[in-house]
C-alpha cells in the first residue's frame, strides 16, 4: 500500500470507529443506567465480573466491522479473535471499567483501537457518563471533545498523578512493591477501575504514567494510539500471532515522567 493509501485507509476506519464510539457507549449507557436489572456474572473469580452490557456491545461493533470491512480482523473480549485477510485488526473492549459499571461509578469505557500489523494506529475511547471523547489516529494526532492533547514535558512523576492497576494476575506482594517504589520515589497514586481509561488520562496529561503488569491488548491498543498521538511513550504491546491474545505488561507515560514511570517494572 503507499502512503496515501495507508492515509485513506486510516482515515475510512477512523471515520466508521468514531461513530460506533458514539453508538457503542449509548448502548452501553443505556444498560448502566437499568444495571440493577442486569444479571451480573463471574469470570475468573468474584473481582472480574461480566453482564450481557458487554456482549450486546461487543455483538453490536463485531457486526459493522465485518460488515463495512470484511477483510479486517477483529479482537474483542468477550468473543475473541477473528482474523483477517488485510493488514488491520479492529481490538476492542466493549466495556473497560466494569467494576466501576456495575458498581455504579462512572469511570468505564468503550475502548476500540484499529492496529496496522501490530502497531496502533487508531485509538477512540468514549466515557458516556463524563461526555468525553477522546480521538486519535496515525497522522491524525489526539485529541479531548475536539481539543488537541499535546503532552507538557515540565510533569513528572513527583509534580503529577500515577495511575496504577491491578488485578487477580498479579500479587499482591508484587502490586505493593510497586505502590512502595513509586510513593518512595515522590510520587502518588490512582486507580479508577479502568485501565483504557487511564491510559487516556495519561494522553491528556491529567496522569504523567500508568503502568499495570498484566493487560491485555484490548485494555491498552486504544490508549497506546492516544499516549503516541499526543507525544507520550508506551510499552510495545507483544502484538504477534502469538501474543495478542494473551497479557502482558502496559506501562504509559507522558516526556517528563518516562524514565522514573519505566523504573516501575523493575521492582
Ligand atoms: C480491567 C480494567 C482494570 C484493570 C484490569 C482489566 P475490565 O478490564 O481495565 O482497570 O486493572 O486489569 O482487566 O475487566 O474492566 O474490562
Ligand atoms: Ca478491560
Ligand atoms: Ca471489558
Amino acid at each position: 500500500m503507499t502512503e496515501v493509501a495507508q492515509s485513506g485507509a486510516i482515515a475510512d476506519r477512523l471515520a466508521l470507529a468514531r461513530s460506533l464510539a458514539d453508538e457503542a457507549g449509548a448502548m452501553a449507557l443505556d444498560f448502566f443506567n437499568r444495571r440493577e436489572t442486569l444479571v451480573i456474572e463471574t469470570k475468573k473469580n468474584l473481582q472480574d465480573v461480566v453482564s450481557i452490557a458487554d456482549r450486546t456491545v461487543e455483538e453490536m461493533l463485531r457486526a459493522k466491522v465485518a460488515e463495512a470491512f470484511p477483510e479486517d480482523g477483529f479482537l474483542g473480549e468477550e468473543y475473541g479473535q477473528t482474523e483477517g485477510t488485510s493488514p488491520f485488526t479492529w481490538i476492542v473492549d466493549p466495556i473497560d471499567g466494569t467494576a466501576p459499571f456495575v458498581n455504579g461509578m462512572p469511570t468505564w469505557c468503550v475502548s476500540i483501537a484499529v492496529v496496522r500489523d501490530g502497531e496502533p494506529v487508531i485509538g477512540v475511547i468514549i466515557v458516556p457518563c463524563l461526555n468525553e471523547l477522546y480521538v486519535a489516529a496515525e497522522g491524525f494526532g489526539a485529541s479531548l471533545n475536539g481539543k488537541v492533547l499535546t503532552l507538557d514535558p515540565a510533569r513528572t512523576m513527583q509534580n503529577g498523578l500515577t495511575g496504577i492497576g491491578s488485578n487477580s494476575h498479579v500479587t499482591p506482594e508484587k502490586v505493593g512493591a510497586i505502590v512502595t517504589a513509586l510513593m518512595a520515589n515522590g510520587g502518588n497514586l490512582i486507580r479508577n477501575g479502568s485501565g483504557a481509561l487511564m491510559l487516556a488520562y495519561v494522553a491528556a496529561g491529567k496522569l504523567v504514567g500508568y503502568y499495570e503488569p498484566y493487560m491485555h491488548a484490548w485494555d491498552c491498543m486504544a490508549g497506546y494510539c492516544l499516549v503516541k498521538e499526543a507525544g507520550g511513550h508506551y510499552l510495545p504491546f507483544p502484538a504477534d500471532q502469538q501474543g495478542i491474545t494473551k497479557g502482558a505488561p502496559v506501562i504509559a507515560a507522558g516526556p517528563g515522567a518516562r524514565d522514573d514511570i519505566w523504573k516501575l517494572a523493575d521492582v
